[in-house]
C-alpha cells in the first residue's frame, strides 16, 4: 500500500472551509476525493472580498489539493441521477449544507442509504442534525460565540471588556479535523461489519469539547469570573513569579511558556537569582534583538519562539527543515507553493499532487471512465446545464 486511504473514494460536497478542511485530509492520505459543486461554482471558491488567483480565492487553494472536481446541477433530474450513480461506486459522502438541504434534494442519507447500503455519510453543520437550533445556518465565529471562546478571548485582555473572536476560524478547523478522523474510524467498522452509517459533526459540539473550561466549571462549579478571582488569589498567596507570556524585545516579540522547573531554576543560575525575578529577567532581554533573546531562553531550557507573522514563518530554518511546502502547477494561477500534509509517517506518508481544481475540471473524465457516459452524451449534458466545464 502506498497511500494509507488509496482505495477510498470520497464524493465531497462540502463547499466551504469546514467541510474543504475535513476532505482536504482524507485527500492528501491518498483517498480520491471527488468535489461535486453547483454549476456557479462552491461558496469559497470565489472571494467574497479580496484578490483572486488564478479566478479563485486564497482558501481555495489551501483547502482543496488533490481533489478532483465535477460541476453538476444536483436540482436537474440528470444531474441527481448522475449523483447516484457516483453514491453506488463511493465510500464516503461529506457536505456541509445547512442540515435539511440534501433532503430537500432528495439526497440526504436516508435516500442514499437505499442506494448504497454501507455507505457513510457524514453530515457537518453548525449546530448538528437535531436540537431547537439544528437548521441554523452557521460559520467557525458562531460556535466559537456559543462554546464560551469569543468571551474567553476577550478576558485575556479585559475582563470587564468586550468579547474577542479568535482568529485563524479555529471554529472551522478543528471540528474539520474530528469530522475527518470519525470519517476514517468509520471505514474501520465499515471493513469490520460492512455496516456503513450516518456522522452527524456539529461545530457547537466540537467546540464545546475543545473548552476545557466546560469541565473546570462542572468540577468546580463556579464560574469563569469565581474562578478567576479564586486564581489571582491563590498566585499573591503563594508569591508565585511568572516568567512567560509575550515579551517585547528590542525588534519585536517573542512567547516564552515559562513553566518548565528546569528552565527557571537554570535561568536562575544564568542571572545569579536566588529567587526569580521578572522584571530584572525583562530589563535583561529588553535590548536584545528577537533571535538572541529567543537563544537566551532556548539555552535555559525554557520553551520559546519568536513571535511571527505567517508571512516570517515560512522563512524559518527550521520550518523550512521540515518538508511542509510543495511547489506545483496550476493551470491558471501558474506557479504555486502551497502546504504539504504536515504529519509525517514512516510507511505511508500523507502527500499533495495536485493543485486545486478548475470548476468540473474532471467532468468528462469521471462521467466516460467511471459511469460509462459517451463524449456525445458529456457534450449533451453540458448543453443542457446538467454539468458546467471551466474553460482553460
Ligand atoms: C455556510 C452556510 C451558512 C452557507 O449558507 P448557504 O450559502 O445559503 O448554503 P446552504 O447550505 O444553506 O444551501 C446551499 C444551496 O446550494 C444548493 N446546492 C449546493 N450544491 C448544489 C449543486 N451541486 N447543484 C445545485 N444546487 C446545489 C443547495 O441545494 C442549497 O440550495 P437551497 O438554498 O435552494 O436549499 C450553510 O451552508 C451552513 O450553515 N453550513 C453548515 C455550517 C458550516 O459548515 N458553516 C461554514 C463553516 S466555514
Amino acid at each position: 500500500m502506498r497511500k494509507i486511504l488509496e482505495d477510498i473514494r470520497v464524493l465531497d460536497l462540502t463547499h466551504v472551509w469546514f467541510g474543504p478542511w475535513c476532505t482536504l485530509m482524507l485527500a492528501e492520505l491518498g483517498a480520491e476525493v471527488i468535489k461535486i459543486e453547483p454549476p456557479w461554482g462552491a461558496l469559497g471558491r470565489i472571494p467574497q472580498m479580496g484578490p483572486a488567483y488564478g479566478g479563485v480565492s486564497a482558501t481555495f487553494h489551501h483547502f482543496n489539493l488533490n481533489k478532483k472536481d465535477m460541476a453538476i446541477n444536483l436540482k436537474h433530474p440528470k444531474g441527481k441521477e448522475i449523483f447516484k450513480e457516483l453514491v453506488k461506486i463511493s465510500d464516503v459522502v461529506v457536505e456541509n449544507f445547512t442540515p435539511g438541504t440534501m433532503e430537500k434534494l432528495g439526497l440526504g442519507y436516508e435516500d442514499l442509504k437505499k442506494i448504497k447500503p454501507d455507505i457513510i455519510y457524514a453530515a457537518l453543520s453548525g449546530f448538528g442534525q437535531t436540537g431547537p437550533y439544528a437548521l441554523r445556518p452557521s460559520y467557525a465565529v458562531i460556535a466559537e460565540a456559543m462554546a464560551g471562546f469569543t468571551r474567553a478571548q476577550g478576558d485575556i485582555v479585559d475582563p470587564n471588556g468586550p468579547p474577542i473572536n479568535m482568529t485563524g476560524a479555529f471554529g472551522d478547523l478543528g471540528p474539520g479535523t474530528m469530522a475527518a478522523m470519525c470519517i476514517i474510524a468509520a471505514i474501520r467498522y465499515r471493513d469490520k461489519t460492512g455496516k456503513g452509517q450516518m456522522i452527524d459533526v456539529a461545530q457547537t459540539d466540537c467546540m464545546m469539547a475543545y473548552h476545557t473550561n466546560v469541565t473546570a466549571y462542572f468540577l468546580s462549579g463556579k464560574t469563569e469570573v469565581e474562578r478567576r478571582k479564586e486564581m489571582e488569589e491563590l498566585r499573591k498567596k503563594m508569591g508565585r513569579v511568572y516568567i512567560g507570556g509575550i515579551l517585547k524585545v528590542k525588534d519585536g516579540w517573542i512567547q516564552v511558556a515559562g513553566w518548565r522547573a528546569k528552565g527557571i531554576d537554570a535561568l536562575k543560575k544564568k542571572l545569579g537569582m536566588k529567587e526569580l525575578d521578572r522584571e530584572a529577567v525583562l530589563k535583561h532581554i529588553e535590548n536584545m534583538t528577537r533571535e538572541e533573546a529567543v537563544n537566551f531562553f532556548v539555552e535555559v531550557g525554557l520553551p520559546v519562539a519568536p513571535i511571527y507573522y505567517a508571512s516570517e514563518a515560512v522563512h524559518d530554518p527550521h520550518i523550512l527543515s521540515r518538508n511542509l511546502f510543495v511547489e506545483l502547477e496550476h493551470p491558471k494561477a501558474g506557479k504555486i507553493k502551497v502546504l504539504n500534509f504536515p504529519v509525517k509517517f514512516s510507511e505511508t506518508p500523507g502527500e499533495v499532487h495536485s493543485p486545486a481544481p478548475l470548476l468540473g475540471q474532471h467532468n468528462k473524465e469521471i462521467l466516460i471512465n467511471y459511469l460509462g457516459y459517451t463524449e456525445e452524451e458529456v457534450e449533451q449534458l453540458e448543453k443542457e446545464g446538467v454539468i458546467v466545464t471551466e474553460k482553460l
